[in-house]
């Protein structure tokens, strides 16, 4: 009996020992959140499998919400209980100040000559403190799309001025349905009151040179007379040039719409590129990228600055695999790919040279220029309360775009908003 028993632990021992081992071959499984607008959700899953083939490890992919805003709150909630749930996080460029603390320093797991291939100024964006809680993976930056086919037809130019973009896109609309072509718009772009508003508005903005809602030093610039003639110039556009359904647009409402062909112009972003350029696309071989216009003769081109990081969350169980894994995502091979299959904006500055990178994306070597007349969201000065920061800004700029307010009024009650949540401008 006894005989019996021990042979019944041994086996036990074993078939667990064995059990453990190949459980440790077979490696972990790492869960990363990836954006989901456009083909990012496929690009992404492409590039965490084929590192997952050459490693032991799983990946699981973890698709969030397509909004900005919608998807901070998700990892707020998230990362607010600790959850383990997620190891990488893929994070927007305005929030390393909010959410930093939740994340790994990056620099203890990747070595510092290849950060150095980054953007100097977006591993700068991605430093809290002494802490880099970010690996950059793409950048961003608003461009304007237009119907060459359109312009060419009606012998118009590209647009440089906002007033010049709105005539163009007034007149072509017009003539458009006249002559058969009813569902065609002038202008679509991001009207929803989210992030993308913010970016959009800020755009318009600093293109007249009414600022960037707050200063580097600090200060609050936004009740400013050049900013109220700008979301005013914006409003007149809701219903003439723009459907009304833009107030509730984000970024691929306006490009269903771009690039199902029923629009002259569109504010987007790079990803945009490839998938109306591609093989079913109803524009494909009839559109071209420029700078935004400026506001005015005397304004400046501009776009807003976006992008997309890798974070490792504190709680994370795995967190020397997940840097492993970030470590493939943004390096120079990777980001070649996801450049010549989805347009995204690599950070790694030589790629700009690269000859394949430039043949997918031509416009890519202008970009690189135009990021020196970015136009950045005020998130770092503000830090912990970007997030309150732009979400008043945004639902104040919609309040004057659906007609429920005046600019002026509107940006006099912002700035008193603003100070309030400054404390007195000590952010
Ligand atoms: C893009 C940008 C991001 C921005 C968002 C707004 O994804 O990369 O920075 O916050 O659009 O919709």
């Amino acid at each position: 009996m006894d005989k019996v028993f021990r042979k019944i632990i041994c086996s036990g021992i074993l078939f667990f020992s064995l059990f453990g081992y190949a459980n440790h071959l077979e490696g972990v499984e790492i869960s990363i959140s990836c954006g989901a607008v456009g083909r990012e959700l496929e690009i992404c899953r492409s590039g965490v499998e084929a590192w997952a083939a050459m490693t032991e490890h799983r990946v699981k992919v973890v698709s969030t919400p397509n909004s900005s805003t919608e998807r901070f709150a998700l990892y707020r909630q998230l990362l607010s209980v600790k959850s383990p749930d997620i190891d990488i996080l893929q994070i927007d460029i305005v929030w390393p100040g909010m959410l930093g603390a939740h994340f790994e320093d990056i620099s203890k797991y990747i070595e510092k000559d290849i950060l150095q291939q980054h953007f100097p100024s977006i591993i700068e964006a991605n430093r809290v403190k002494d802490r880099l809680v970010a690996a950059p993976w793409f950048t961003d930056v608003g461009i304007l799309y237009y119907r060459s086919d359109l312009l060419k037809k009606y012998n118009r130019p590209v647009p440089t001025t906002w007033e010049e973009l709105e005539r163009t896109a007034r007149d072509i609309r017009e003539a458009e349905r006249k002559s058969g072509n009813k569902n065609i718009w002038g202008f679509v772009w991001q009207g929803r009151a989210y992030e993308g508003l913010t970016c959009n508005a800020l755009e318009w903005i600093y293109s007249y040179g009414g600022g960037t809602i707050v200063a580097e030093n600090g200060s609050i610039t936004i009740n400013n007379s050049k900013a109220a003639k700008s979301i005013a110039a914006a409003a007149k556009w809701i219903g003439t040039i723009s459907p009304s359904g833009v107030l509730n647009y984000t970024e691929e409402e306006a490009r269903s719409i771009f690039q199902s062909g029923n629009a002259v112009f569109m504010r987007n972003w790079p990803y945009a590129w490839a998938l109306a350029q591609s093989e079913t696309s109803p524009v494909k071989g009839k559109i071209g990228i420029a700078a935004l216009p400026k506001g005015g003769r005397d304004g400046f081109h501009t776009g807003a600055l976006g992008g997309w990081q890798l974070a490792i969350s504190k709680y994370s169980e795995h967190k020397e695999i997940a840097a492993r894994l970030i470590a493939y995502l943004t390096s120079s091979e990777e980001q070649k790919r996801r450049a010549i299959k989805g347009a995204f904006n690599p950070t790694i500055t030589s790629l700009y040279q690269d000859k394949d990178v430039l043949a997918a994306n031509p416009f890519f070597s202008d970009l690189h220029r135009a990021f020196s007349s970015v136009v950045a969201r005020p998130s770092m000065v503000t830090g912990k309360r970007y997030n309150r920061v732009s979400s008043e800004f945004y639902n104040s700029v919609h309040r004057v775009l659906s007609g429920k307010k005046e600019p002026k009024a509107i940006l006099r009650e912002l700035e008193k908003k603003l100070k309030r949540i400054s404390q007195n401008e000590k952010w």
